[in-house]
């Protein structure tokens, strides 16, 4: 038998995959996408450029990007029977649920080889980009009881999708923030629905079920589900003061328990894409007023880290994410939905960096049980 290698719980450090998609350095703070800082990107490109650096390597050029965006419009529409069956789920149940459903349900509904042919690999991408948003709006509208909204054929890919939501067409600064706030959650390396999505699509299954297996993988609360939480979190600190804050985190601490927000498997540093949605936080409130989780939000940041900043624990995207959505009047369910119309571009672009080199994932594992037992007939197990 060859000789195992050591087991590591969560796989934490061991290489999944060699990869030109995402480079992080977690003791700097430095993230960038195909080898361009986040700051850069956040500051001078939409999510559709960013997009299509991600899946094509390259940013675009003003035709390219044209092209890609005219194809993103094209494809935001959703067929009516994926809208029946959203119609048919209950109200009651989590919008990831819904999504994991819809995307599922879309591979039934554009059948093809993605392996063989690149063509319908490149539209399957551009297909699950286009229709995310839309899913994730029609199906906050069928659950209250209202139609969706047809998508805007004029609106940016961020402007459009809060346009779905209400019917209101979004403001510049709200449109930029929240296209930024795309753009930044676009791409993570090899988080868990990440190597979801490499896993699943090393097994050569369509995109679309790779799709939905990562926004299952995403749904959970050590995941992309903690952005929902940490707003709930800040809504139950009502005194903003340093020493009740100081309190509050010092007992949850105490009792081991996670400060939802803060920590992350590769940063030891404030997460940068925490620092640029600060910013983004302060842009909004300047314009729309501030609320009062945000000076909670900040007392929390300054105690947590006299507290544990010399573990590495400091706020991660989720942190500051759901105070701007709040203020952008997304519903707090919808806060990681959200996160998956952005991350779809990354997964979509490991998929097919997967696929230029593919070979199944099939790991090892240390065995614990007992062997060889000796195996007694029902009738004389006592
Ligand atoms: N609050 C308090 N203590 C923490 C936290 C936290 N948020 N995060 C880590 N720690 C402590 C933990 O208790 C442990 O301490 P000790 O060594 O004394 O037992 C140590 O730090 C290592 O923690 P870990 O859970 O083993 O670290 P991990 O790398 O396995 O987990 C994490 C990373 C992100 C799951 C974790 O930090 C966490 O649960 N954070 C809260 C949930 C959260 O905000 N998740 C969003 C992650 S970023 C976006 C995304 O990827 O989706």
């Amino acid at each position: 038998m060859a000789e195992a290698l050591p087991y590591v719980p969560g796989l934490a450090g061991v290489p999944a995959a060699r990869t030109s998609v995402c480079l992080i350095d977690g003791e700097v703070g430095k993230l960038e996408y195909r080898g361009y800082p986040i700051e850069v990107l956040a500051e001078h490109c939409t999510y559709e450029e960013v997009a299509y650096l991600l899946i094509f390597g390259a940013l675009p050029t003003k035709t390219q990007l044209d092209a890609f965006s005219a194809e993103l419009v094209a494809e935001r529409g959703l067929k009516f029977r994926i809208v029946d069956v959203l119609k048919t789920l209950p109200e009651s149940g989590h919008p990831m649920d819904a999504l994991t459903a819809a995307v599922a349900t879309m591979g039934m509904f554009y059948p093809g080889d993605h392996v063989a042919d690149p063509d319908f690999r490149r539209l399957s991408a551009i297909r699950l980009i286009a229709k995310v948003p839309t899913i994730v709006a029609a199906w906050d509208r069928i659950r209250r009881g209202d139609d969706p909204i047809k998508p805007s054929t004029e609106l940016g890919h961020a402007a459009n999708f809060l346009y779905m939501l209400d019917g209101n067409e979004p403001g510049p600064v709200a449109s930029r923030v929240f296209d930024v706030a795309l753009t930044l959650h676009a791409e993570h390396s090899m988080n868990a629905s990440t190597f979801t999505a490499r896993v699943v699509g090393s097994t050569l299954t369509d995109p679309y079920a790779v799709v939905a297996s990562a926004v299952g993988a995403l749904s959970g609360p050590l995941h992309g589900g903690a952005n929902e939480r940490v707003l709930e979190m800040l809504s139950k600190l009502d005194d903003p003061s340093a020493a009740s804050v100081r309190r509050w985190a010092e007992d949850r601490l105490a009792r081991k328990e996670k400060i939802m927000g803060f920590g992350h498997r590769v940063y030891r540093v404030k997460d940068p894409r925490a620092t640029i949605l600060q910013g983004l936080a302060q842009e909004l409130f300047d314009q729309k007023g501030s609320t009062p989780i945000y000076a909670v939000a900040g007392e929390l940041e300054r105690q947590m880290s006299e507290l544990v900043g010399d573990k590495g624990i400091y706020p991660n995207v989720d942190y500051y994410s759901g105070i701007v959505y709040q203020k952008l009047g997304i519903p707090t369910d919808l806060f990681t939905p959200v996160f998956a119309i952005a991350r779809v571009a990354g997964w979509l672009a490991h998929l097919l960096e997967q696929l230029e080199d593919n070979r199944i994932y099939r790991p090892s594992q240390v065995w614990v049980g007992e062997a060889d037992r000796a195996f007694v007939p029902l009738s004389d197990r006592g």
